[in-house]
């Protein structure tokens, strides 16, 4: 990938895959010729019914990766405003809600304003793998409780949450259940139906599409109340001119990922197995957080070393990795995720996260692992092996 940005052509090694990553070239053309489109969808002359025609072929394609109906996905401008619609749309005041402690902000920052205007919110620790347990939820819910709201990956760790049975007890008690599957989508296997889910929140720019362009999933049946009202676009869920151009790079960015899941999986459980195994054999002390991840997030705690000292580090060194989130990163907090889990505030900042993804190579690992290897045996003071030089790779430039 060559992004380079006015004058600055830094070769950067990017394993940051979990906070965004590089748009398709498919993507990018398909979404030139969405872009060029003279119409607006809601117009009725013919110009208005190609731009039609191009919005509801993308709501088929990005309908089709969760197994859902079109008539049921709202085109947002991202996970966050997924995420917000549906928590500000459902909840009342003396409704009950409950949560987890690992949501991502698009979750937890709109529960606190409700929770502010009397709804009730419990957010449950997870477990110490990570997951989220059934019964942690079971066992949370009232007779007031609306809804359930649990995030189907997380961005931290990768862990995976059962959505499946999380769905089954949302059935059995007659509640609501909402997922951040920003992580998910076009990732893993997903089935809106199999998981019994009224709401799902998903975006383009985690799986190659562009940035601030996601969907909201309503299950047919299910209300939410718009949180942008306006015109009728988007079945009257979401005013404002449809972003035609954003929606058909989602639609191919899905196609894609879809097509690749199973194969990018697969390459992912290797590269993420290769780099632990060079972490193993130059000996650093390090603890992977976070059990059965998805394969493409690895978050490793490295004592003694300062998590964000050593990912401003690596950057220098050519590697771009983050400590904690994207959306964490500037705060020198320990991650909310972490400390959840049970790790302690000093074991939380020193935990980085390394992700990989669709674009990253065999080499790009290697490359990685060296830089890791090197900088983390600089920042304990560990005798430096040769070995463990960063060796020369197909480094994208930033
Ligand atoms: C789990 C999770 N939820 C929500 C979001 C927000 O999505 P977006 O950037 O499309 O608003 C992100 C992305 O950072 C995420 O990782």
């Amino acid at each position: 990938m060559n992004l380079s940005h006015g004058s600055d052509s830094t070769q950067i090694i990017y394993c940051d895959y979990a906070a965004t990553g590089p748009i398709r070239p498919q993507v990018l053309a398909a979404m030139n010729d969405a872009a060029r489109l003279p119409g607006n969808p809601s117009s009725i002359h013919r110009p208005g019914q190609v731009a039609r025609v191009a919005l509801e072929r993308a709501r088929r394609n990005v309908a089709r990766v969760m197994g859902a109906q079109p008539s049921e996905v709202v085109f947002t401008s991202g996970g966050t405003e997924a995420n917000n619609t549906v928590l500000l749309g459902t909840l009342h005041p003396g409704d009950h809600v409950v949560t987890t402690q690992i949501e991502h902000p698009s979750v937890s920052k709109p529960l606190e304003t409700l929770a502010r205007r009397g709804v009730e919110v419990t957010a449950v620790a997870p477990a110490a793998t990570g997951e989220v347990t059934v019964e942690s939820v079971a066992s949370a819910c009232r007779s007031n409780t609306r809804l359930i709201s649990v995030m189907a990956v997380n961005n931290e760790t990768g862990v995976v949450n059962d959505l499946a049975a999380l769905g089954a007890l949302a059935a059995e008690r007659g509640l609501l259940l909402h997922t951040d599957a920003v992580q998910a989508f076009g990732k893993l296997p997903l089935d809106v139906n199999a998981w019994g889910v009224h709401f799902l929140a998903a975006s383009a720019h985690k799986i190659g599409g562009p940035k601030g362009v996601g969907l909201l999933y309503i299950h047919k049946g299910s209300r939410s109340d718009p949180l942008i009202w306006g015109g009728s676009q988007e079945h009257g869920q979401r005013g404002g001119t449809e972003n035609l151009a954003g929606a058909v790079g989602f639609a191919e960015a899905s196609n894609l990922a879809l097509a690749g899941q199973q194969e990018l999986a697969g390459r992912l459980t290797t590269f993420r197995g290769r780099f632990l195994e060079r972490l193993a054999e130059a000996g650093l002390d390090h603890r992977v957080n976070g059990a059965d991840p998805y394969p493409g997030v690895l978050n490793i705690h490295f004592p003694g070393v300062p998590g964000q000292s050593l990912v401003m580090n690596l950057d220098s060194a050519g590697l771009a990795v983050s400590y904690g989130s994207s959306c964490a990163s500037g705060s020198t907090k320990a991650s909310h995720v972490l400390t959840a889990m049970g790790l302690s505030p000093g074991a939380a900042e020193q935990s980085v996260r390394i992700s990989f993804g669709y674009d990253t190579s065999a080499a790009d690992v290697e490359a990685a692992a060296g830089i890791v290897i090197a900088e983390v045996a600089r920042m304990i003071g560990a005798p430096f092996q040769p070995s463990d030089k960063p060796q020369a790779a197909t480094a994208h430039h930033v």
